[in-house]
């Protein structure tokens, strides 16, 4: 069975609890039972992890390649922005990733237009809340198959 990693970055896990006129009221945790419910239907194994911690995130991607992971779905948070060391960790972890925000970046603050890891990636999904999760799932299947 293939295996996705899901990284989500800062001050994703108040989900439910920040903002929710931009990020909506599902929780992280209630985003990533339905994705793993989905990813299920589809025969891929899912591995969440989420940190406040640009180090942590850079730690835990790295050897995803190693581990056997087929992907990477992320959601960087803030550190999509300016973050040249995740870019790099993504780069360097050599599997597919796709790039996930809850909210459309393109319509918000002139600072979120700009993404340092979207090159790095074969897709970005945003503005879908939850449910971009999902459609992250369905571009890593689709290239990889
Ligand atoms: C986000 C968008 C980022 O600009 C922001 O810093 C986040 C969440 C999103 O999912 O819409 O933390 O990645």
């Amino acid at each position: 069975m293939k295996k996705v990693f899901v990284v989500n970055g800062p001050n994703l896990n108040m989900l439910g609890r920040r903002e929710p006129g931009i990020y909506g009221k599902t929780t992280l945790r209630e985003t990533l039972k339905a994705l793993k419910r989905y990813a299920r239907s589809k025969g891929v194994r899912v591995r969440c992890f989420q940190s406040n911690h640009e180090g942590r995130l850079v730690d835990r991607i790295q050897p995803l390649s190693r581990k056997g992971y087929a992907g990477l779905i992320i959601n960087p948070g803030a550190l999509t922005h300016y973050s040249y060391a995740l870019r790099d960790a993504i780069k360097a972890s050599g599997v597919r990733s796709v790039e996930v925000h809850l909210s459309d970046i393109e319509n918000r603050e002139e600072f979120r237009k700009v993404s340092v890891t979207r090159d790095v990636c074969i897709a970005q999904i945003k503005g879908l809340g939850p449910d971009g999760y999902l459609r992250a799932l369905d571009a890593l299947i689709g290239a990889s198959s």
